[in-house]
């Protein structure tokens, strides 16, 4: 039987986070962006490896070892065919997606000139500014901001004028943190492969969200992070055609990423171990498996549906508090919604909330050139999962209500 929606009150029963009172109340958890929930199945397997298998990987004869690289590796493989990679050696795991993006930051120092161009949109989280500053500062290539509208959406209009020959790099969100905005990447990719320019788009905010084709969408570098997945914390992954993963240096050296080591000199592995020093998370490799796992069995276009649900109803019901503005209305959206009241400090409004039990982010979401853009110090963000309700939102919405008269 075809699943047309999602059983809402069964999916929340495998939260048992979601039980939990916070300040004397049940939790309203409104701050998946930062971090989502984890369910119990993932929980299992956590303790399934630590009581059960836990040993190094690709290093053993022992039948532990060999345990938890099959595991590790059946989890990379999941992790490809969730993604649609051709390989599952152009999966590297990292520690999440700063520790991807520095990697490719880093393995273009040497390929780029002075004068080259790195483009990075206007609506950047800090992970994907900071990086190319640095990227640039060691080249003497420049980094030059693709601009944004009122609404929180890209200029794609400037952006096919800003590439040029000089254009080497293009970095872009797939979905902004602060905002919420879907941008267009796969005209984006398409553009920037015009002029011969390579592309990486930080997938961490869309990955939870929306059903994404590497292949289709032909992409040079992705990077998602397990823990905004229902998956683990200090776990994600850098895709990485395999020609530009040949062609970048290792980021860190160390054991399991060589072939042969002299102290003369020494040989890199092949992929992905190349990009791996080290012992990974191995346990948290595993469960980003089941992360992926769980969220397929609940079903990602079941997800994206339901989400924008809730996106137009808490949109519509917080519009309806006086002095609220909600900073991103881009056309495209995921269930994020930042938000303040005139006259009041987003902080203040997020204290009150917590008093009430109800989780919000304040503050600038390392985005601080969004916030400069819109002359605001921060927002409110609500930022929804598939788990939560309606009645969460208007928890909210009365949460928000209270704080103004309070406030005001
Ligand atoms: N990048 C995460 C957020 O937007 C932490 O909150």
């Amino acid at each position: 039987m075809i699943q047309t929606a999602l059983d809402i009150e069964a999916i929340r029963k495998d939260f048992p986070i979601l039980k939990r009172e916070v300040n004397g109340k049940p939790l309203v958890y409104l701050d998946n962006a930062a971090t989502s929930q984890t369910p119990q199945q993932v929980i299992d397997v956590i303790v399934d490896y630590y009581q059960n298998y836990n040993a190094n990987i690709h290093r053993g004869v022992h039948s532990l070892s060999q345990e938890a690289t099959d595991k590790y590796e059946l989890a990379r493989q999941k992790i490809q065919r969730h993604f649609n990679a051709a390989k599952s050696k152009e999966i590297i795991f990292t520690s999440g997606t700063t520790h991807a993006i520095n990697l490719v930051a880093n393995g273009f120092t040497s390929l780029l000139e002075k004068g080259d161009e790195v483009l990075v949109s206007a609506m950047e989280h800090h992970s994907n500014i900071v990086p190319w500053q640095m990227l640039c500062e060691r080249s003497g290539a420049v980094l030059k901001v693709i601009p944004m509208n009122n609404e929180g959406e890209l200029r794609i209009d400037l952006y096919r004028e800003m590439l040029t020959s000089k254009t080497k790099l293009v970095f872009c969100n797939h979905v902004s943190n602060a905002l919420g905005t879907i941008n267009p990447v796969k005209e984006m990719i398409a553009a920037a492969h015009n002029i011969g320019a390579a592309v990486l788009i930080d997938g961490a905010q869309a990955a939870p969200h929306i059903k994404t084709d590497l292949q289709e969408l032909d992409v040079d570098f992705y990077t998602a992070s397990a823990h905004k997945m229902c998956g683990p914390t200090g776990v994600g992954i850098l895709y990485g055609k395999e020609e530009w993963l040949n062609t970048l240096p290792p980021y860190q050296g160390g054991g399991e990423m060589i072939e042969e080591v002299t102290f003369e000199k020494s040989t890199y592995a092949g992929l992905p171990h190349k990009f791996e020093a080290g012992t990974p998370n191995i346990c948290g490799g595993i469960a980003f498996g089941a992360a992926i796992d769980y969220l397929n069995s609940v079903g990602l276009d079941l997800i994206e549906k339901y989400e924008h649900e809730l996106l137009e109803y808490a949109t519509e019901q917080l519009l309806s508090i006086e002095g609220l503005k909600i900073y991103g209305t881009a056309k495209q959206k995921t269930s994020v919604i930042s938000f303040n009241i005139q006259g009041i400090h987003p902080y203040d409004i997020g204290a009150i909330l917590d008093k009430l039990g109800i989780a919000v982010r304040t503050g600038h979401h390392c985005a601080q050139p969004v916030m400069d853009f819109f002359s605001i110090p921060g927002t409110v963000r609500a930022s929804f999962s598939f788990y939560n309700t309606k009645d969460e939102v208007d928890s909210l919405v009365a949460g928000v209500n209270k704080a103004r008269q309070m406030l005001v």
